[in-house]
């Protein structure tokens, strides 16, 4: 069977610990509540989320040679996201993120770079577009995809049917001129409210949202944390209201408002309610440590729509 989503960009493993407030002194040992790891990035964490909630999910991406990335294929694959198309670069390590959560959820990133910035497309990731209803891409400073590889294959996912989602990851100032040569062939382009102000310079995110419809995007949903997420949809601006949760772990809640927002659309929910199964779905994320905090699958996620309490706007 063919994958109804197609995530491409980013893989990373992500290790995660909290609370961390301060470094124990020299080789001092502390004990935390709690540490846990398992695959993120733009675009393996949107897949495998994608998945749990039961949708048929490809990764296009790469990994190095090393434990991590076995460690990371088989975590991929035990949740059943296909990764025929990951890529196993000899000599490289794989990219991995650790992330000391301090007491108040505070989120310091420590990145080491690896095969994930190397990802690319061949003749066989074009032929993987057929039948995919959903094209993640979360490949913006890819080494291989900027520059044209990746606005080409974005183009030919357009060209077979599929709907556009893309999500950005620390992009640099460079990034802008990546995205005029793919905003055009993205239906929702998805970035977080400090990457949508730190591109445009803009501080009104209507106005950003604004800024990346009028450089192709079709449609725009800047995410912005406990905020909610603003919407910009066939002219309207909805501003989409967090849930009130007692928040573990931030990490990948940006991914995980992604694949819930694919997997309304996925059973032709409007985009306003796909946004609103994206903030459950975020919302469970957030109440536990990494990838996949709190969710379990589909139907619990629904539910936690309406079980939820979500947050006045402000
Ligand atoms: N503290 C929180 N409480 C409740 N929901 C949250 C919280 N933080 C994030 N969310 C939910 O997750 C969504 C996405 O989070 P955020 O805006 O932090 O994305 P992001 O910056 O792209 O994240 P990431 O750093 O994971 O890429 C928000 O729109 C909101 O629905
Ligand atoms: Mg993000």
């Amino acid at each position: 069977m063919n994958n109804q989503l197609l995530a491409i960009g980013l893989t990373t493993l992500d290790i995660v610990a909290r609370a961390i407030d301060q470094l124990p002194a020299a080789e001092g040992a502390v004990l935390i509540e709690g540490a846990a790891c398992a695959p993120a990035g733009t675009a393996a964490a949107c897949a495998m989320i994608a998945s749990r909630l039961g949708l048929k999910a490809g990764l296009i991406s790469a990994v190095g040679d090393d434990m991590t990335g076995r460690l990371v294929r088989h975590g991929l694959e035990t949740e059943g996201v296909d990764v025929g198309r990951l890529a196993v670069l000899p000599g490289f390590p794989t990219s991995t993120t650790l992330l000391p959560i301090d007491s108040r959820g505070g989120r310091p990133v420590l990145h080491a770079p690896g095969a994930g910035s190397f990802t690319e497309v061949g003749p066989e990731d074009h032929a993987a577009l057929a039948g995919a209803g959903f094209v993640h891409y979360g490949g913006i400073g890819g080494l291989k995809l900027d520059g044209g590889a990746g606005a080409a294959f974005l183009a030919a996912a357009k060209a077979v049917g599929a709907v556009v989602t893309c999500d950005l990851i620390a992009p640099q100032p460079s990034a802008l001129a990546e995205l005029e040569r793919v905003l055009p062939h993205i239906d929702y382009f998805m970035p977080s409210a400090v990457e949508a102000r730190g591109l445009t310079g803009l501080t009104d995110l209507s106005a950003a949202a604004d800024r990346f419809i009028a450089l192709g995007a079709k449609a725009c949903i800047i995410k912005n944390g406990e905020e909610g997420a603003l919407l910009a949809v066939d002219g309207a601006k909805i501003v989409v209201p967090a849930h009130v949760v007692e928040v573990v772990d931030t990490t990948s809640c940006g991914d995980s408002f992604c694949a819930g927002f694919i997997v309304g659309l996925s059973r032709g929910w409007t985009p306003l309610e796909a946004c609103r199964l994206a903030a459950a779905t975020a919302a469970l994320v957030a109440q536990g440590l990494a990838t996949f905090g709190r969710l379990i699958d589909f139907e619990s996620t629904a539910a936690a729509m309406s079980l939820l309490p979500l947050r006045e706007a402000a």
